[in-house]
């Protein structure tokens, strides 16, 4: 159901790659709650994938820009402030990679090469999406910035090696730059932390789906989906959160306030010979 809670809202939407990607189901909700925004992701992304595709039916533009890349990302501000005919809305970051995770680099034989890399697509990314919005003072008053993030920023998650220490860096800048950006333009800046998604570069790994059972039987509401994450995002872009900034959001059914849940106990006690 549609609320019409972006009309008139402009947006630039980061990363999507093809239709399981959560930026693609973020997309779709936010064109159904009346806004125009423009789709970017790397040029070789784009190759890669649908977005192209997507822009159409969204009656979208795709604009390519490596968001690594301070000139990139000028360049996109301005040329989307010319189509969408005025300063940007709202922002969505969802950015990852890590070629550490990719090449199966245990966290204690980190690539140091690979490790910065990490950082600088994963989190500090993030900072010069932001920065340059600032400096060319992209964003209209009670903007909103969203960035994507997970609960291994918190707490040490089987395999997920140095995107966890990405994840603390990008939860981190939004609170730093949530502050700067708010005291002297009024736009916020928040970090969903989603629950484990299948998506097509996931949708084979073993661990992710093992992970999903266990986060699955200890939240009391289920995994949060893709298209509720989608739902969450529209919730943060509109004005009925004008005063929501400086935090990280979970989105996971309840699974960040579980210590141990009764289906997980009995789970365990089918598992284990645990005696009286
Ligand atoms: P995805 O692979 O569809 O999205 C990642 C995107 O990052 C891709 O579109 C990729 O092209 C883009 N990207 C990589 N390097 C880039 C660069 N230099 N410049 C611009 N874009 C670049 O995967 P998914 O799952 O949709 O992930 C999106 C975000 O959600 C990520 O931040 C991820 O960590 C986060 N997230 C995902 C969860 C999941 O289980 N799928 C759970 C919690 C958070």
């Amino acid at each position: 159901m549609a609320y019409n809670l972006l009309q008139g809202k402009r947006g630039i939407i980061f990363g999507v790659l093809n239709s399981d990607s959560l930026a693609w189901k973020i997309a779709e909700r936010a064109r159904e709650e009346g806004a125009t925004f423009i789709l970017t992701n790397t040029r070789f992304a784009a190759r890669l994938g649908e977005t192209e595709k997507l822009a159409e039916k969204c009656n979208s533009r795709f604009i390519p820009a490596d968001a690594t890349d301070v000139s990139d990302i000028e360049g996109l501000f301005k040329s989307s402030m010319q189509i969408l005919g005025g300063k940007i809305d709202f922002i969505l970051h969802s950015i990852a990679m890590s070629a550490n995770a990719r090449k199966g680099r245990p966290y204690d034989d980190l690539n140091y090469e690979y490790f910065k890399k990490t950082l600088d697509v994963s989190a500090m990314s993030f900072h010069k999406v932001i920065q340059t919005a600032r400096k060319l003072d992209a964003m209209n008053e009670y903007g909103s910035i969203v960035a994507l993030s997970y609960i291994a920023a918190q707490r040490t998650t089987a395999e997920y090696n140095d995107m966890a220490d990405a994840k603390a860096l990008l939860e981190s800048i939004a609170r730093s730059f949530g502050f700067v950006y708010g005291k002297d333009k009024k736009v916020r800046i928040n970090t969903i932390s989603q629950s484990p998604t299948i998506t097509k570069a996931t949708s084979g790994l073993k661990s992710l789906r093992l992970l999903m059972e266990y986060t699955k039987r200890m939240s009391p509401l289920g995994n949060a989906t893709a298209d509720e994450c989608a739902d969450y995002c529209i919730t943060l872009f509109s004005d009925l959160t004008r005063k929501v900034t400086m935090q990280n959001l979970y989105h996971d059914g309840g699974f960040s306030s579980v210590g141990l849940s009764d289906k997980v106990m009995e789970a365990i006690d089918k598992c284990f010979d645990v005696r009286e």
